[in-house]
């Protein structure tokens, strides 16, 4: 009994110990500034490990072109670009741990999303996204370089309400994405639209 009561005790001693001591690491560690990964660690819940995403409530964040990350969430911090969530997530961060966060996700590989669409209009999807959106959506939208996110693979709910946004123009596109997506919108229509995300969500390899 007597032996059994001490064994608890040290055990919760040591523990408390490793916990404290932990703590201590912990904060000295906030103290100089957390690593890249720790700081992505916070995004893990909603964008997946290593930022892709395992389902339609949050898009993929990973293989962004740095220039790309830093714009959009400097855009969600300052209210430019619109956002259900991300506004008061990119306020609590200094543009240097933006700048951390960036090169933590734009090294990490951007993994299609699996999920359904139209089979009937992805060919149609992909010559009016050759027509309209190629010269600046590389590579069928895979490609980050244009520094305009990336399409292909997309979660299509995500594509969708931003190309609704922008539609509405409560997120500002550049003046010929503008000129491109409304000239799209008059001759297509939002049938258009709708083969345009078929393509995009046909990608999944
Ligand atoms: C509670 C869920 C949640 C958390 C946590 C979260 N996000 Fe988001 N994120 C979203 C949603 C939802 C969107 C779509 C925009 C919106 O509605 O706010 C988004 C959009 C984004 C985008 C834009 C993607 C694109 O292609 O334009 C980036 C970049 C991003 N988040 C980065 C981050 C980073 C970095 C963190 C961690 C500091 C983070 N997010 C934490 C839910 C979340
Ligand atoms: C002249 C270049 C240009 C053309 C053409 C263009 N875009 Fe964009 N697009 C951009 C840039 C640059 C961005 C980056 C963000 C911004 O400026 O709002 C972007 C961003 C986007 C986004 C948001 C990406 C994200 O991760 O949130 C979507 C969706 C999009 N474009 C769809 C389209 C579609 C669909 C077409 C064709 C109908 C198109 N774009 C044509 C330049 C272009």
């Amino acid at each position: 009994m007597v032996y059994k009561t001490l064994t608890k005790v040290i055990l919760i001693t040591s523990f408390t110990v490793g916990v404290s001591s932990g703590a201590f690491a912990a904060d000295a560690k906030l103290m100089m500034g957390a690593s890249d990964a720790m700081l992505a660690n916070t995004c893990a819940g909603c964008h997946g490990t290593n930022g892709a995403s395992g389902g339609p409530a949050a898009p993929t964040i990973a293989g962004l072109s740095k220039d790309y990350f830093i714009e959009v969430m400097q855009g969600f911090a300052s209210g430019e670009v619109p956002a259900t969530i991300m506004d008061r997530i990119a306020k609590g961060y200094t543009d240097e741990e933006i700048g951390q966060m960036a090169n933590f996700y734009v090294g990490k590989p951007f993994v299609k999303a699996v999920q359904t669409f139209d089979d009937g209009m992805v060919k149609q999807g992909e010559k009016l996204h050759d027509k309209y959106c190629e010269k600046c959506h590389a590579e069928g939208g895979q490609s980050a370089e244009d520094d305009a996110g990336v399409l292909a693979g997309q979660w299509t709910p995500y594509v969708a309400w931003t190309l609704a946004d922008y539609k509405a123009g409560h997120r500002e596109a550049t003046k010929k994405m503008k000129k491109k997506l409304e000239d799209m919108l008059a001759k297509e229509g939002d049938e258009g639209l709708q083969a345009i995300l078929s393509f995009y969500a046909s990608q999944q390899k």
